[in-house]
């Protein structure tokens, strides 16, 4: 009986081991903190990653919007592969929604100089992933721990950029999001990156200020109307010349800012696009943007949010490539 149970001891044990290998041998192939310790030559990737991102910010503070958009509009449209990175005709970079935008320069300028110190190593998509980390804690967001190991896709298509509207029901944007693996309230935590940077007066004219509803004249009456007459008399009025000036998405004092002053805005009918102020007019999003408006849990569930949006459908280990450049495959 003794020999028996010391058998079966025995056996539980390796059932064990084999399990803890086959989870070490399987986690090869998976995102890992500090992935690059060690791989690049002297060089700490995160550090030299840093270095370059806090040089840029310090002459150019909307870097930080620029990033976080673009890790958006990357880990969006076939996961976080590189593939909005690609130059040249029909690629992600092309279709509409990302015309505008901004950041590519600085990823390029961290891949010049890690490719200098060790060629072949650090992918481009882990590059967005660092770069917007280091940006958020610059602007006064929390500093987080990013799993790296990511490889670049070689495929980049305009065809699959499929991004919601500004004018998204929080229906519509919640099945977006779900479709990603992301829950209504990552998606709640995500849009708080609208915290920093701008939007264009052709994205607001006729969807609230203008023409709500598709009336002409009708102004969207979820939007402060002391707010609706300042667009429409000095930021945005009605003609063809304004369509590019620019709305800060918070208020110009905190627009460059990682703080909660966007979920406050909401609360006082303020949001900038549809898709922002609906999360308060929505019974299903109200309570949290209540709750991260009158609380100090944005700062650190954000990045919690954040750092799930980077892992959406990666490649890793012998998948894809790691770019010599970003803006070109091998
Ligand atoms: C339903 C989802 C979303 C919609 C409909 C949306 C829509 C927009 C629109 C229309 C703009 C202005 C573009 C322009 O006028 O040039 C914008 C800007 C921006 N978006 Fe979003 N967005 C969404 C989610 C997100 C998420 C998840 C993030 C990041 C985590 C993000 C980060 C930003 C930032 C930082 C800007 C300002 C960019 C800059 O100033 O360079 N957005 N967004």
């Amino acid at each position: 009986m003794a020999l028996l149970s010391a058998m079966q001891g025995k056996a539980a044990l390796l059932v064990v081991a084999l399990a803890v290998l086959w989870l070490a041998a399987g986690s090869h192939a998976q995102l890992q903190n500090g992935f690059y310790k060690g791989k690049c030559g002297g060089s700490d990737v995160e550090v030299i990653v840093q270095g370059i991102v806090k040089a840029r910010f310090g002459r150019d503070a909307p870097i930080v919007a620029h990033l976080l958009r673009l890790q958006f509009h990357e880990c969006a449209v076939n996961g976080c592969d590189g593939g909005l990175l690609i130059d040249g005709p029909g690629t992600e970079k092309t279709a509409p929604p990302n015309l505008s935008v901004k950041g590519y320069d600085l990823i390029a300028d961290v891949k010049a100089e890690l490719e200098r110190r060790c060629p072949g190593v650090v992918s481009c998509s882990d590059i967005e992933i660092l770069a917007t980390r280091d940006a958020v804690a610059l602007a006064g967001g929390q500093n987080y721990a990013v799993r790296t190991g990511r490889r670049d896709r070689r495929q980049s298509k305009a065809a699959d950029v499929i991004l919601p509207a500004p004018e998204s029901t929080v229906a519509q944007a919640t099945a977006f999001f779900g479709k990603l693996g992301l829950s209504q309230m990552d998606m709640v935590l995500l849009l708080g990156a609208h915290t920093v940077g701008v939007t264009h007066c052709s994205v607001i004219k006729s969807s609230r200020l203008y023409s709500y509803g598709g009336r002409a004249g009708a102004t969207d009456p979820s939007l402060d109307p002391y707010y609706a007459f300042v667009y429409k008399t000095y930021v945005c009025p009605n003609t063809a010349s304004s369509d590019d000036n620019i709305v800060f998405l918070d208020d110009q004092p905190s627009a460059l800012k990682v703080d909660t002053s966007y979920y406050k805005n909401l609360q006082k009918r303020r949001g900038v696009l549809s898709v922002d102020q609906n999360l308060y007019g929505d019974g299903s999003t109200r309570w949290m943007v209540d709750m991260l408006a009158n609380s100090d849990n944005f700062s650190w569930l954000f990045p919690v949010a954040l750092v799930k949006l980077s892992e959406v459908n990666v490649l890793t280990g012998t998948q894809g490539e790691i770019r010599r450049v970003c803006n070109t495959f091998n």
